[in-house]
């Protein structure tokens, strides 16, 4: 993947503030699926959260939620919540000694190359705590691994992603968690014949 036009790509969105782009009803449907998830004193960590519209709105009074993201720009607008730590980092220098109970891969594998996504998912093994979930979301392929790199008419910008395949993906997150629980998005959600949107329930580090 041509990784500069993926940074150019976020570095204009965040700009913007717009990390997302999926409308009111996928954040309604991913709130409902990430809610009963977050019980009191939970530790929330949102690897690459853009301005934390999904995990900001997960939290409760003894939540506390540390939003990572490459650019500065997405993390200024988040609005100031004590329970809110903010880290900037790129997801493959970014370490922590802390433990979470819920941690949070939103929209983000898609701009991965595998050797980041699996160096990754090691990480994320030592950052949870047991009892805890990792929740990783994106489109995956319903057929062969798909690579993007082309003008996108809805974005209006060149386009470059990675789609795995949607069995790869849940064979690769088996070899890392014992427990992983698929969730498919309502079909009026997947806007691509190719693709879908499917999260991931991952607990027990392997
Ligand atoms: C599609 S947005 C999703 C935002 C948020 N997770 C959500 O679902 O609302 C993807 C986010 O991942 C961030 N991101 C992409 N690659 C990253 C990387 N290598 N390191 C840190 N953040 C990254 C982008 O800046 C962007 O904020």
């Amino acid at each position: 993947m041509d990784k500069a036009v993926i940074d150019h790509f976020w570095r204009q969105r965040s700009a913007l503030g717009m990390g997302r782009w999926t409308g009111n009803s996928m954040l309604a449907f991913e709130l409902d699926l990430l809610a009963p998830l977050v019980g009191p004193n939970c530790r929330i960590l949102d690897l690459g959260s853009g301005a934390a519209e999904l995990s900001r709105n997960l939290l409760l009074d003894s939540s506390r939620l540390l939003a990572v993201d490459r650019y500065p720009s997405f993390l200024e607008s988040i609005p100031d919540d004590s329970r809110i730590s903010k880290q900037c980092s790129d997801l493959g220098s970014f370490a922590t000694t802390d433990k979470f109970d819920l941690i949070l891969l939103f929209g983000v594998v898609t701009h991965l190359e595998i050797e980041e996504e699996v160096e990754l998912y090691r990480k994320v093994r030592s950052w949870l705590n047991p009892g805890g979930i990792f929740v990783v979301k994106h489109q995956v392929s319903r057929a062969a691994e798909l690579s993007v790199d082309d003008f996108s008419e809805a974005l209006q910008c060149r386009y470059v992603a990675r789609y795995p395949n949607v069995n790869s993906q849940e064979n690769l997150l088996r070899a890392h968690f014992n427990t992983v629980k698929t969730v498919s998005y309502p079909e009026a959600l997947n806007h691509w014949p190719t693709t879908m949107h499917l999260a991931f329930l991952c607990s027990g580090a392997r």
